[in-house]
């Protein structure tokens, strides 16, 4: 891995944990905890992580490798590895630059980045900062329908290749840390576009924030745009049925990284069932607690072909903008590169469910 271009501060940075440390010395003790933080007793979210360490892997030996390959691909376009970065809120908490310093990051990795609809910047203002990276739209619902509406379609002329629908929030979870602080939310440009939305929706960030998504909307969204319809925050197979049913491109198995309900059944172990009721009909990602490399590997060979990791890059943005998230996808790729050959194989094709105990 060439490292020339990493800056001083990155140096003893060698595995992506090690960014929580040094985001926790340049953001706000409040910022901090409001990115750190889960739902209730944050059940779900210290399992996360360990819930893809508990997976063994059985290596293969003596095969023929023959040249390593860790590319990966989202919805037909490929990608530098299987791992895109997930949505996440009010990047300005992190970095100046926001959003758009993320997206320059995640575009120098080869990495698909998914902006929030509750970013800081808006849309085109990120875009901007670097037009060809690959990039995905988030939805929440903001404001009435037609407002979220003008949402999609400006993504789709923004040059946003996805509509990734964020299901798994009808209300906003109880995440105390937050609550005891009294974090609320800074600039939302796409919701304060709406007069309204922000008072009625993001009253608190304990408030009563309703989402308003059915099945039935999701089918309506579907048609406000050509863009490739990603369903995220999928945990029981028969959501996950009825989403191929729909026509989603991908769903998410996710738990929003254990922020809304507690005590939810952690990504990997959810994950298996929904490959299975989804059978090949739409691609399956999945996301919370992805820190290592073999982390991802967990994931492909339980049957998921996209990884989507979260905090990591938001500390990452702290610590050093565009190079620090450039440096946390390098960090990711190198345990890809050295675990596939240490497991007998030499590109993401060959991870399957026999590499598993
Ligand atoms: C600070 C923060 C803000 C988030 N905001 C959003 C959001 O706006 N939309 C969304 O779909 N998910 C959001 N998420 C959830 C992430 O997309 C993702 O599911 C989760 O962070 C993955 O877990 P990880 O952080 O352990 O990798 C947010 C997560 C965090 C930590």
């Amino acid at each position: 891995m060439s490292e020339s271009w990493l800056p001083a501060e990155l140096a003893g940075v060698v595995r992506l944990a090690d960014f929580e440390a040094l985001a926790r010395e340049r953001m706000t003790a409040q910022a901090f905890d409001y990115v750190a933080g889960g739902a209730w007793d944050e059940v779900t979210l210290r399992e996360s992580v360990v819930a893809w360490q508990r997976f063994r892997f059985i290596p293969r030996v003596l095969r023929e490798i023959d040249g390593i390959d860790v590319s990966g691909a989202f919805l037909g376009k490929s990608s530098a590895m299987p791992v895109a970065i997930a949505p996440m809120a009010v990047q300005a908490l992190a970095h100046a630059g926001a959003e758009a310093e993320l997206l320059a990051g995640a575009a120098a990795a080869g990495i698909p980045y998914a902006l929030s609809t509750t970013s800081s910047m808006t849309m085109e203002d990120v875009a901007a900062a670097a037009p060809d990276a690959e990039r995905w739209f988030q939805l929440y619902l903001v404001g009435d329908m037609a407002h979220s509406r003008r949402l999609v379609e400006r993504a789709e002329r923004a040059g946003y290749t996805a509509l990734v629908v964020t299901v798994d929030l009808p209300v906003l979870g109880r995440r105390e840390r937050d609550v005891r602080s009294g974090f609320t939310l800074p600039g939302l440009p796409h919701v304060d576009e709406v007069r309204e939305a922000r008072a009625e929706r993001y009253g608190g960030i304990e408030g009563q924030w309703r989402n308003g998504l059915t099945w039935r909307t999701i089918e309506d969204i579907g048609t406000w745009s050509s863009l490739p319809l990603v369903l995220k925050g999928i945990l029981h197979p028969e959501d996950a049925r009825r989403a191929a049913e729909l026509g989603a491109k991908a769903v998410v198995v996710s738990t929003h990284g254990g922020r809304q309900v507690d005590r939810v059944i952690a990504a990997p172990e959810a994950l298996p069932p929904v490959v299975a009721a989804i059978d090949g009909a739409c691609e399956v990602w999945v996301d919370g607690g992805v820190r290592r490399g073999l982390d991802v590997l967990v994931a492909l060979a339980l049957g998921a072909s996209g990884v989507l990791v979260g905090r990591p890059f938001y500390w990452a943005l702290a610590a050093a903008g565009r190079d620090g998230v450039q440096h946390a996808a390098a960090l990711l790729r190198g345990e890809l590169e050295l675990a596939l050959p240490l497991l007998g194989c030499s590109s993401m094709a060959d991870v399957d469910r026999s590499l598993l105990a």
